[in-house]
Order: C-alpha cells, then sequence, then structure tokens
C-alpha cells in the first residue's frame, strides 16, 4: 500500500504564526550581530524563506546539505553532499532546520561547525518531537513541539515529496507482512536530508 496523508498537524495559518513569534524572537536576540542564517537543505528551504522575512534585523543566507550514515546511540558519520565556501569566524551562525528528531545528525552538524570558530552558534528547528531524542541536542528557539508521528509539508518529505504542501500533515506509511497499516511512527532512515 502507498503512503497516505492522515490529517493536518498544523495549518498554514498556525505556520505562518508561529514563524513570526520566531522571527521576532530571532531578531530581538540578534540586534547588532552580524548574524548567517544557515539553513540545512533540504528541508529547511521553505522554513527558512519564510524565517528570513519575519526578521526585522539584517541577515545573511547559506545553505549545506548532508547525508548521514550508520546512526546509533554512538553517534553516525555526518557527510557533507555541499558544504560552505565561506568562513564562519565572523558570523553568529544560526542553524536552521526542519525537524529535530533523534538529534543524531543535528550533534555531529553542530560539532563540525563549532570546530570552524563561529562568534557564536546556535539551533532553530521549526518542529521538535522530543520523545524521539537519542542525542541530547539544545535548540535556542523551536516552533512548534509535535507527538511521534511521521510528517510531511513546509519543507519536509517522504521519498522526496510533499515538500510543496501548505502545511504540516501527518502521513501513514505502507503496512507491515500482517497487512497491519502503520501509523505513522517515524521509520529509521539514514536519509539524505
Ligand atoms: P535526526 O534529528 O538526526 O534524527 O534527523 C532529523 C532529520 O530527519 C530531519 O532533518 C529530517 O530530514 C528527517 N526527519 C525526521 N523526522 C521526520 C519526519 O517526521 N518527516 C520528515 N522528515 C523527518
Ligand atoms: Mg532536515
Amino acid at each position: 500500500m502507498a503512503e497516505r496523508i492522515t490529517g493536518v498537524l498544523i495549518s498554514e495559518e498556525a505556520l505562518a504564526r508561529t514563524v513570526r513569534r520566531l522571527g521576532a524572537e530571532i531578531s530581538a536576540a540578534y540586534e547588532g550581530k552580524r548574524l548567517l542564517l544557515l539553513g540545512v537543505l533540504k528541508g529547511s528551504y521553505v522554513f527558512l524563506a519564510d524565517l528570513a522575512r519575519a526578521l526585522s534585523i539584517p541577515c545573511e543566507v547559506e545553505f549545506l546539505r548532508m547525508a548521514s550514515y550508520g546512526g546509533n546511540d554512538t553517534g553516525g558519520e555526518l557527510r557533507l553532499l555541499w558544504d560552505l565556501v565561506i568562513g564562519l569566524e565572523e558570523y553568529d551562525v544560526l542553524v536552521v532546520e526542519d525537524i529535530l528528531d533523534s538529534g543524531r545528525t543535528l550533534s555531529l552538524l553542530l560539532e563540525r561547525l563549532r570546530a570552524r570558530g563561529p562568534r557564536s552558534l546556535a539551533l532553530c528547528a521549526l518542529l521538535d518531537k522530543p520523545a524521539r531524542r537519542a542525542v541530547p541536542v539544545e535548540a535556542r528557539f523551536i516552533g512548534v513541539e509535535i507527538p511521534d508521528a511521521f510528517v510531511v509539508g513546509y519543507g519536509l518529505d517522504y521519498a522526496q515529496r510533499y515538500r510543496n504542501l501548505p502545511h504540516v500533515a501527518t502521513l501513514a506509511i505502507g503496512q507491515d507482512s500482517h497487512g497491519r497499516v502503520d501509523t505513522g511512527i517515524t521509520p529509521q532512515v539514514n536519509s539524505c536530508q
């Protein structure tokens, strides 16, 4: 069975309110600093575009793209598919992510970025699934805490689709060998972000 959308978890209007609130918080926190919004592709592209326009302070924007492999409780390996072409020493870097799930890829990424000596380094995640956390990661700015369901839309994908939904929806994925429908629990994928 193919996957199917089971409901709207966060409406377009609620997303817009969340982004406005985050924009105000970030603008206040980074007033007078040299803010670099560092988007993690592909999932953050919609959120970052809206977030950048919700800021009342100047910012610069860069992206990187990564894939993670061998994620387990002891960590995994992080491979950058697209790396940055600029140094970070002059910047207050805010990593912008779509969702904080196990925290494995983000903790590896933050460690890697910290080694490049930014003035400061913090994380902003639109969505947070605290029930799934395997590695502690501190996000300074969080949009919405959500339950342990697989979600798509507003940049988030399943098999590279659904990123263009204007809201965040829950997705039920396939069925097991007994014909039971999967309830949308996050599958263990070592996916390309
Ligand atoms: P983690 O925090 O290291 O487990 O990795 C989080 C990444 O997994 C996110 O950046 C997403 O790309 C992906 N991911 C986690 N949960 C979901 C979901 O519910 N829908 C779509 N992608 C997800
Ligand atoms: Mg992501």
